[in-house]
């Protein structure tokens, strides 16, 4: 496993491995790796024929509370699991590397990562509601460094776990919206044993608040119970409101927001029919945000 930092000679390995013929198959990350990125390595080793796993845990798509600074970043242990899932180039670059640029722009905006990018990717609607809505600049961050670094690896598949839904569906509307040679998949959420969505963020929780976390879960599996088993259509209120009373039900739960939407537009569904419905939320465990969601097909 080649483990490379700078752009440059990974342009130059890549462009001679497209040469030859070979796919290239693109998982990014921000490290501190579980099961769910390994699962999308293996599946990258899988349908192609080299697979490249990036390492950036990208400043642009932190606000400037959150936790960007505390990031876990266990590089050898990261290093280690690439290496076993059978990883072929591990792209590790520092900060300047990717963002060179780290003058203030001539006008001021409320968007820090303003310091460090004078360009950047920023799409309207898809990222306004939802995790976009309470993390306002994130996806600006997110889109820009996958466009990035999508130029950098010139993947022919990238792969993106289900549970950052919103994530993967703006990625894939830029892709689209820009024209870019490559292919989106995005592949299903891993979970613990008891069903909390595997996270890097996971690791913040103390033991008693890693109990609580799985109220997530739970309050997935009611909505999912409320749905099918009525005969007929169900209210996005009456859903919100039996997940709320799960999560409350938690001492150190905080709801940042519960959404019932559609798959495609996420924009709200009122009322439960017979159509593809996406339950997705975000729930404060202590200082730990953490996020799920379920595809519900009725
Ligand atoms: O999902 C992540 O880990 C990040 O948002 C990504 C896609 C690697 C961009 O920094």
């Amino acid at each position: 496993m080649l483990v490379i930092n700078k752009i440059n000679p990974l342009k130059a390995k890549i462009g001679a491995l497209k040469r030859k013929g070979l796919t290239i198959g693109f998982v990014p990350t921000m490290g501190a790796l579980h099961e769910g990125h390994l699962s999308l390595m293996r599946r990258a080793g899988r349908e192609t024929d080299i697979v490249v796993v990036s390492i950036f845990v990208n400043p642009m798509q932190f606000g400037p509370k959150e936790d960007y600074k505390r990031y876990p970043r266990p590089v050898q242990q990261d290093l280690h699991l690439c290496r076993s899932a059978g990883v072929d180039i591990v792209f590790s670059p520092s900060d300047k590397e990717i963002y060179p640029f780290t003058a203030r722009p001539f006008r001021t905006s409320p968007q820090a990562s303003d310091t460090l990018t004078r360009t950047f990717v920023d799409m309207y609607k898809l990222t306004e509601t939802m995790c976009g809505k309470s993390r306002p600049g994130h996806f600006r961050g997110v889109l820009t460094v996958v466009n990035k670094l999508f130029n950098i690896v010139e993947p022919d598949i990238a792969y993106f776990g289900q549970k950052d839904y919103q994530q993967a569906l703006v990625i894939k509307q830029m892709v689209t919206d820009l024209n870019m040679d490559v292919q989106v998949k995005v592949m299903p959420i891993v979970r613990e044993k008891d069903g909390l969505a595997m996270s890097s963020r996971n690791k913040y929780l103390t033991p008693a608040e890693r109990q609580e976390a799985i109220c997530l879960y739970r309050a997935l599996l009611k909505a999912t119970e409320l749905i099918c088993s009525s005969r007929r259509p169900v209210s996005a209120v009456k859903i919100i409101g039996a997940m709320k009373g799960i999560i409350n039900s938690v001492r150190h739960s905080r709801i940042d927001y519960i959404a019932v939407v559609d798959p495609q537009t996420l924009e709200p569904i009122k009322t439960i029919t017979y159509r593809q419905v996406l339950i997705a939320l975000a729930v404060y465990i202590g200082k730990t945000r953490l996020i799920d969601n379920f595809l519900i097909c009725k």
